[in-house]
């Protein structure tokens, strides 16, 4: 059975419905499940991170773990891996970022701490690590049309998150191949100048983006009402993604799956 945790969010949902039958939804309430069975046509489970013991894990079993973050995720995720090891499954495949360590900010960091757990689990493992989601970026235009971050000129090859779940898809369902970490983009890297254009485009209205330095954006996202502390990392997060760190595309997508990832355009239709 693969088990799929996070099986309501973007990516959990188009990767049950990539496996149907073959995928065990885990979900935090029965209505939940009985939508995903109802459409997708998968068994599902109650169940909820917080509570390991509450994740149905059988000798074979294949994991795919992943959720939303909260203060108290990288406890629960390795409570769960540590169960997964314990169980004998026979693989566990989990959704990180791309080029994140357990010292990076908020919650990359606790993607790294994660990251670092699985790979000495003992557990076979594979680790998605995507840029930013082409999910997101209509829902970062606000009211007067404007994308406003501090990611300056630089690209960030964004990708669209079903592509994520085609992969874990493939991984999930092929033989069990060695740990690997799997650096996943679009095909391109558009700016944010660029990314507003294909917004103007498709949503058929103006959308330009507003660049602004780090302390700018820090005083942006905390009149929006984000706590001082978590606005300055945000803000700080923004520029180093618009350094470039962000800014390459990778072959991973195509290689896994035999056709490109979808571009922007593709994606917003
Ligand atoms: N967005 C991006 O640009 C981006 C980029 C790179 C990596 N990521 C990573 O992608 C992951 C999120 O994936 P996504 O966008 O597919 O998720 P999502 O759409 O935000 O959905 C979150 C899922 O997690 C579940 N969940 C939350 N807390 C849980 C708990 N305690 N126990 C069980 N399930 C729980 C939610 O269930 P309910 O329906 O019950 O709430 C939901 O199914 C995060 O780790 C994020 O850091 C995101």
């Amino acid at each position: 059975m693969i088990v799929v945790t996070g099986a309501t969010g973007t990516i959990g949902r188009a990767l049950v419905a990539e496996l149907g039958g073959a995928a065990r939804a885990v979900v935090r309430r029965a209505e939940q499940g009985e939508e995903l069975a109802d459409k997708l046509g998968c068994d599902y489970v109650v169940g909820d991170l917080e509570r390991p013991e509450s994740i149905p894990l059988e000798p074979g079993d294949r994991l795919f773990l992943n959720s939303s973050q909260w203060p108290g995720f990288a406890r629960a995720h390795k409570a769960v891996i540590d169960r997964a090891a314990a169980a004998d499954v026979a693989q566990v495949v989990t959704v990180s970022v791309l080029g994140v360590t357990s010292g990076s900010l908020l919650g990359f960091g606790m993607h790294g701490q994660v990251d670092e757990h699985l790979r000495a689990s003992g557990v076979p493992w594979a680790i998605l690590a995507p840029v930013g989601f082409m999910q997101n970026l209509a829902g970062d235009v606000d009211e007067e049309g404007r994308i406003v971050g501090a990611y300056g000129r630089g690209g960030v090859g964004y990708i669209d998150a079903r592509d994520i779940a085609a992969v874990a898809a493939a991984l999930l369902t092929r033989p069990v191949g060695p740990g690997a970490t799997y650096d996943l983009t679009g095909p391109a890297a558009p700016t944010h100048d660029e990314i507003a254009a294909e917004l103007t485009r498709a949503l058929g209205r103006a959308v330009r983006y507003v660049d602004l330095t780090v302390q700018e954006a820090a005083v942006h996202l905390e009149q929006r009402g984000m706590p001082a502390p978590a606005a300055r990392d945000l803000a700080e997060l923004m520029a180093q993604i618009g350094d470039g760190r962000w800014a390459g595309t990778t072959t991973t997508v195509a290689d896994i799956l035999g056709r490109k990832p979808r571009s922007l355009r593709e994606f917003l239709g």
